[in-house]
């Protein structure tokens, strides 16, 4: 995935910012490129590849700067050229990024108009020329960025140099992580404390909306409603930078936070966005011949197999059974030789999935994995690799790495789909469109966090909880009751909404708390009637809906949370992000060890 850095700095920043990115070459990168202002004048050096490259080319500049920015580059719009990598250059403008600009392609049309060519297929490049058609307007930089972000729709990053300013670095947050560093008479920018951990120790990390404008002397915040703010300035130990929190309380929140960033880099994998498609490895199968498909996975990655089989049935048309691993690997399933497996798994490690890939080879059957960690046995195992690019998940209840595996799932089912003449050119292009606003989504279903925390306070008195959910968001009902009991050792179920009366209304009390998930879609209603079967018996019910449910039916909850209205083909995605702020935060409350829970293990490599 993409990193960012820049130096304001007192001696020449050529190789301190090359020095950066290789701290940032864990997030996976196949350009690089940097721009400094040298005599005033912005000059820049890329290269495709590898950061040697790069400093083969940097070898023959002799560069003396004290500016500069870098970027390693994870291709999302354009493919991975020396021409589009980081930084662009518009003008008096160089820009590095790390995310993805939705609305790209009008912003493109309204510089064409203007007769501006852009040079690169990137997304990147037009943010360049926006900011400079402002200066060439009048605008001071600070003037210029801040309107040029006012057009933006998307998660990103960005660092900007501008010729003329010798003392002015300018940076900005919405979703992807951005943080300050503090020198000595120097500031610097970057992705992470890791990339600056070779200058200084002391850190600030931005929060989303935030801009921040840099001089050597100092620095000023602006945050999303552009008041001036102080964020608070921190130390970190270099030597733990790799697991560093990044200012936040535990590895959970940290990774919750990151989570429009790595479904970014996670979808610019899998989705072709600038022809609106869908692109996977070749699979082994003949997929329009394919009778059924087994997914196994434990854990939350079984609940991301759920919400798989949905995808895959609706969309696909392509019969599905997902077992937990522990049980299929033991049932002596049938299974075609020639068919096609999926496993699941964050670790690519855990023992009993590990034992139903072997069971499904052995059978005769190709095995596809989605994993996150791509030199783990299942990995190695198996045909082809559907990786999830979450980074290192440290937490041990898992929040970006199931998302993350929820996008791999999405792009799988489309493909898939398209592939068996399920959908059309003009179907696919709508839902990798919607794919594409995940990101963006995502950080709005997280600006609730406040109030999700509030509610999460509630919950944390009760004794018993039960979540419901319908259709594709049952299996998120699941995940919810199982990310609660995991973290805040609180009993909590999850149920499809329509089983209630077969049972576990015989729970229902004015103690036992209901978490409803249900977004305002063609089930709606039914969820709605069993929230009120629920109310009836005297239940407090939580509803997560969109703003249209929470209109229709919000009055008969004791409390609403409201997720971003979206395409009911990603609401699991967004869905996810309350029902993980809910068990965060009661957990925090309750004062459990929130990111190494009692008789929990991050990787389970036993039976
Ligand atoms: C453990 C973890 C869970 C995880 C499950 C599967 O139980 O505590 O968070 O979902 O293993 O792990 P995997 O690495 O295979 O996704």
């Amino acid at each position: 995935m993409c990193g960012i850095v820049g130096i304001l700095g007192r001696e020449p920043v050529a190789m301190r910012l090359v020095e950066a990115l290789r701290r940032l070459e864990y997030r996976g990168y196949d350009s690089a490129g940097i721009a400094v202002l040298e005599n005033g004048v912005l000059k820049r050096v890329r290269a495709a590849g590898k950061l040697r490259n790069l400093v083969q080319k940097l070898s023959d500049a002799d560069l003396q700067s004290t500016i500069g920015i870098g970027h390693t580059r994870w291709a999302t719009h354009g493919g991975p050229s020396e021409a589009n990598a980081h930084p662009h250059i518009a003008g008096r403008v160089a820009i590095v990024h790390n995310g993805i600009i939705e609305n790209f392609k009008e912003l493109r049309e309204q510089l064409q108009h203007r007769g501006i060519q852009p040079e690169s297929d990137t997304d990147t490049e037009i943010v360049a020329h926006l900011i400079n058609v402002a200066l060439e307007e009048g605008a001071t930089p600070k003037e210029a960025v801040l309107s040029v972000l006012e057009e933006l729709r998307g998660a990103f990053a960005f660092a900007i140099i501008f010729e003329g300013h010798d003392n002015l670095m300018i940076g900005a947050r919405r979703g992807s992580p951005l943080a300050v560093g503090h020198g000595e008479g120097e500031m610097m920018l970057g992705s992470d404390a890791i990339a600056l951990a070779p200058f200084t120790s002391r850190i600030t990390y931005l929060e989303d909306g935030d801009v921040v404008f840099l001089t050597r002397e100092g620095f000023e915040i602006l945050d999303g409603e552009r008041r001036h703010v102080i964020r608070p300035m921190q130390f970190t130990q270099a030597a733990s930078l790799l697991v560093d929190k990044g200012g936040y309380k535990h590895f959970m929140a940290k990774e919750m936070h990151e989570q429009p960033d790595v479904l970014g880099h996670t979808m610019s994998e899998y989705l072709d966005f600038a022809n609106g498609r869908v692109r996977l490895p070749e699979l082994p199968v003949d997929l329009k011949a394919l009778g059924r498909m087994t997914i196994t996975a434990c854990g939350t990655a079984f609940y991301a197999g759920m919400v798989g089989k949905y995808w895959l049935e609706q969309l696909a048309r392509l019969p599905v059974e997902v077992d937990v691993a522990s049980e299929f690997r033991y049932r002596e399933a049938p299974l075609d030789a020639g068919g096609l497996s999926l496993v699941i798994s964050q670790s690519g490690e855990t023992a009993d999935t590990l034992a139903a890939l072997r069971y499904c080879k052995a059978r005769g059957q190709k095995v596809a994995a989605v994993v996150n960690v791509p030199e783990s046995t299942i990995a190695r195992e198996s045909d082809v690799v559907l990786r999830t690019f979450a980074g290192p998940e440290i937490g041990v209840a898992s929040t970006k790495a199931f998302t993350c595996q929820l996008v791999v799932l999405a792009a799988f089912a489309l493909a898939v789909a398209r592939e068996r003449g399920h959908v059309d050119a003009e179907r696919e292009q709508e839902l990798v469109r919607a794919l594409q606003q995940v990101p963006r989504l995502v950080v709005q279903a997280l600006e609730q966090e406040e109030k999700v925390a509030k509610v999460a306070h509630e919950l944390a008195h009760a004794s018993d909880i039960l979540y419901l959910g319908r259709g594709i968001n049952y299996p998120l009902a699941l995940e919810g009751a199982l990310k609660f009991k995991e973290i805040s050792y609180i009993h909590a179920e999850g149920y499809a909404a329509g089983e209630l009366k077969h049972g576990p209304i015989a729970l229902i009390d004015e103690k036992v708390p209901v978490v409803v998930i249900a977004p305002r879609d063609a089930l709606f209603e039914k969820t709605v009637s069993n929230m009120e079967e629920v109310a009836a018996r005297g239940a407090k019910i939580v509803l997560i809906t969109d703003e249209a449910g929470a209109m229709e039916h919000g009055a008969k909850a004791f409390e609403t949370i409201t997720v971003p209205a979206a395409d009911p083909f990603i609401s699991p995605l967004l869905y996810a992000i309350p029902v993980q702020l809910l068990a965060y935060h009661a957990a925090v409350f309750l004062g459990t060890d929130v990111d190494q829970p009692r008789n929990l293990a991050k990787s389970v490599t036993v039976e």
